[in-house]
């Protein structure tokens, strides 16, 4: 089953048929909302908004932990996040769709992992038996490998859906993760253009991190609400990121869908073995 975490002006997907909403308990706390199972055309979906209904979580403040752990006791082994961006590289325009094959962590105080070695908070009711499990139950210390992050089936599924809509996208991109809630200083977003960032965001990470520690597939689609600080000379508004995310709120749920139905059951990609030998 596939999990779709929603970000700034998407709380839900019309076009679908709801089956059921359900609260997930979990050991780190309280996921952002309740996970929405539906149906589209006989496949089977969760979704569900990362800042919660009504926008209550801000980036810094969201329990990713809690809506990653939830989505793994529904069952779910892929996901698809969906996320408002600053632009950063001169190529990219604002409403650009963007799929992310890299990202920079500039985020400073949120939890990062579920394997805390000796402080490991560890799920009585989890209902899988994986290594996931069996590394969370000895309080391994574990180490994933990040080098390409994201899963290239489901990146290779999003261009082919993305093309088919006539959008103007970019097939890679590096995602340059900040702490928030603030927005970036123009010296900041100068700094993450040499370094190679393309986008800049607050939630991509520790979302694909933690993902990733649960063998999961992940993929990352971005759409440019406004040129990052300084590029286009104008004071950022959050307005203006709502505005855009409305805007392209029909092409998104177009996009969602096709994916959710072109979406293969067998992966020819290595996410899951992501943990074999990782733990200490
Ligand atoms: N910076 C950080 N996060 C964002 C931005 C931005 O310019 N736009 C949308 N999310």
């Amino acid at each position: 089953m596939v999990g779709i975490l929603g970000g700034s002006g998407l709380y839900d997907i019309d076009g679908v048929q709801i089956i059921e909403e359900r609260e997930v308990r979990t050991p780190y706390g309280e996921p952002s909302d309740r996970f929405v199972i539906a149906d589209y055309k006989g496949k089977k979906a969760v979704f569900l908004p990362r800042h919660g209904k009504g926008h209550k979580f801000p980036p810094h403040l969201i329990n990713y932990r809690a809506n990653l752990w939830g989505f793994r006791k529904l069952g779910v082994k892929k996901i698809l996040s969906v996320s408002a961006v600053g632009g950063i590289n001169p190529l990219l325009r604002a409403g650009d769709f963007v799929i992310a094959d890299q990202f920079i962590d500039f985020t400073k105080v949120r939890p990062v992992t579920f394997y805390e070695g000796a402080y490991t908070i560890v799920d009585e009711d989890d209902p899988n038996d994986d290594l996931v499990k069996e590394y969370l139950s000895n309080d391994r210390v574990v180490h994933i490998d990040v080098t390409e992050p994201f899963c290239p089936v489901m990146r290779d599924l999003l261009k082919k859906v993305l093309s088919e809509t006539g959008e103007r996208f970019h097939g890679k991109g590096t995602y340059a993760a900040t702490e928030g809630p603030r927005l970036e200083t123009s010296a900041e977003i100068q700094a993450l253009s040499r370094l190679g960032a393309d986008i800049v965001g607050m939630t991509l990470v520790p979302e694909i991190v933690l993902a990733r520690e649960l063998s999961m597939h992940f993929a990352s689609l971005n759409v440019i609400t406004n040129l990052a600080a300084g590029i286009s000379g104008e004071r950022l508004t959050s307005d203006e990121v709502i505005q855009m995310m409305k805007e392209k709120n029909n092409i998104i749920r177009e996009i969602v869908l096709r994916f959710i139905e072109d979406l293969p059951e067998k992966f020819d990609c290595s996410c899951e073995d992501v943990l074999k030998g990782a733990a200490i």
